[in-house]
């Protein structure tokens, strides 16, 4: 049943055309509505046989620090994608896809590609087109043939962004502004994008464009480099060098048809009736604006960036389902406070989780740290991206625990908070407070997906339905195992 707020004006219908609505009708039809209903009445109609449209795009959303098991999910709901698009981000992300065993490992390819859908990466995405073509390779001795066009808006990640990343990083080794980033240049090609001397996709097309771009640009990079941070620099700085190999990707990327004006094409199929499904790489609370800054990427995972990140406006975005996707626990690799960490007397247990939920860096293969699940960070992350639904994962991974415990909320400076500070500063200095939860014993968890949610065990649905209620959105689906089946559905977001 779909349900009307109607006033007069918004109908705009001549009074002769306001029949009785006796009929039947579909989203989208022309509404009639009695004469005897009054004006500005505030009545609200119900429209018998009317149904919601299906949504047509849904957005993933990491909603804690990245690894949530994003991919997976991309992957299970990708079936009904048309269109899967990385938004921001770019080959820092580390997705996995798990179908039948058979493990694949996503970095800057989009996740629908395992299922042969189409991916975009649009043009808030930071392409680094040498990696981009080994993934597309190796992806395909794994069997694949990944479609993937790239935004020409986009911007490019030359060699000499993967140089000042690891030097910054370098730099600040002692000091507390170290990052632990992937060294994969990102930070860096996002400085040069908002300081309008990057090089762009579509400027890859034109050799006196790039290398107008590149003269303008690399002696500036060669003398921070050299005289700033005191370091050799090689080819990563050579014009000519660069010139000739980045021209070359250009021409790869037009041969191969991989270049798109990604808003008109996200539109248009958007327009033609397909679903598009937008893969968040990182998670909230690594956003640049949301996260822990500086302990974060230089981009905008949460669902707003969808939009930026697209070209595909707000208003589709937002009609659509935005599922925030939950760690049943917490892992961070890189650097920064986490306050809910396991540490000294739980060092063990933390080892213990992490081997068991094979918590180690896709990209980088860094041990991850780990932490109880934390509330409050749910709660900014719930709330900065409208999540209409979540989807817990590695709730196998808990089971078997002597104990079992979430954070509900902090304390800091004598003061309940409910929600996450703005200042890292001050969320280094929060305290959780503790709920403990019944733990549950261990499943047969592929069973127990194949039977639905009431085949979890009791303990494990008390812990899920808390935080439905604490974040006002229902539990879509609960991952119990890293494999394409291992997901327990109550409903897809394309429902
Ligand atoms: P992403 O970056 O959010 O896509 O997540 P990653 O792929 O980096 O990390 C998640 C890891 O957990 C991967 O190895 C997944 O295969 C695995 N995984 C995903 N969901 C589950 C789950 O529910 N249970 C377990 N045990 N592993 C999962
Ligand atoms: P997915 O998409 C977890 C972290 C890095 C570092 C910080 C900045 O797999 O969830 P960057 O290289 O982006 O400048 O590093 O962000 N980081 C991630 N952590 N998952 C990711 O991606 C991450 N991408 C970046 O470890 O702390
Ligand atoms: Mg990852």
């Amino acid at each position: 049943m779909l349900y009307v707020n109607f006033s007069w004006e918004s109908l705009k219908l001549p009074l002769d055309r306001r029949e009785d609505l006796s009929g039947t009708t579909t989203h989208g039809a022309k509404l009639t509505v009695p004469t005897t209903v009054g004006r500005d009445s505030g009545i609200e109609i119900g429209l018998a046989g009317a149904t919601e449209p299906p949504h047509m795009t849904v957005t993933i959303v990491g909603a804690q620090l990245g690894d949530e098991g994003k991919g997976a999910l991309v992957d299970r709901w990708g079936e009904e994608a048309d269109t899967v698009v990385r938004y921001q981000g770019g080959d820092n992300a580390g997705h996995t896809v798990v179908e039948d065993g058979e493990e694949y490992k996503l970095s800057l390819v989009p996740s629908g590609c395992v299922r042969g859908k189409t991916g975009v990466l649009g043009n808030g995405c930071v392409v680094n087109p040498r990696t981009l073509f080994d993934e597309i390779e190796s992806l395909r001795e794994q069997g694949l043939d990944p479609d993937v066009r790239v935004a020409k808006r986009a911007h490019v990640i030359m060699p000499y962004h993967r140089v000042f990343d690891q030097m910054e990083e370098a730099d600040k080794e002692d000091t507390d502004m170290k990052v632990g980033t992937t060294g994969r240049g990102i930070g860096p090609t996002y400085e040069d994008k908002a300081g309008r001397r990057g090089v762009r996709v579509g400027d890859l097309l034109d050799t006196d464009v790039l290398r107008s771009r590149l003269e303008y640009t690399v002696p500036q990079k060669r003398a921070i480099a050299e005289d700033v941070f005191g370091i050799d620099t090689g080819v990563e700085f050579d014009v000519d060098e660069l010139v000739a190999e980045y021209a070359n990707y250009g021409q790869r990327l037009r041969e191969n048809d991989m270049l798109v004006e990604a808003g008109d094409f996200l539109h248009e199929q958007h327009e033609s009736g397909g679903n598009l499904l937008f893969e968040g790489a990182q998670g909230t609370s690594i956003d640049i604006d949301h996260g822990n800054y500086p302990n974060v990427t230089s981009s905008n995972p949460t669902a707003g960036g969808a939009a930026v990140g697209s070209g595909v406006g707000p208003g589709v975005v937002g009609s659509g389902e935005i599922v925030g996707i939950v760690k049943a626990y917490l892992s961070r690799v890189g650097e920064g406070p986490l306050p809910t960490e396991m540490e000294a007397d739980e060092a063990e247990l933390a080892d213990e989780i992490r081997e068991k939920g094979g918590e180690f860096g896709t990209v980088t293969g860094r041990p991850r740290r780990i932490g109880w699940l934390d509330v409050p960070m749910l709660r900014h992350a719930a709330r900065r991206s409208s999540f209409t639904g979540l989807a817990v994962n590695h709730v196998d991974v808990l089971a078997g625990l002597e104990e079992l415990k979430l954070c509900h909320s902090y304390e800091l400076d004598g003061e309940t908070r409910t929600t996450m500070p703005a200042t890292t500063e001050e969320w280094a200095r929060c305290e959780p407070n503790f709920r403990e939860f019944e733990t549950w014993s261990e499943q047969d968890w592929s069973a127990v997906a194949a039977e639905g949610y009431d085949a979890l065990p009791a303990a494990c649905r008390d812990y899920l339905e808390y935080l439905e209620g604490e974040l006002d959105a229902p539990v879509y689906a609960v991952g119990v195992g890293p494999d394409r089946d291992q997901t327990v559905e109550r409903q897809t977001p394309w429902e």
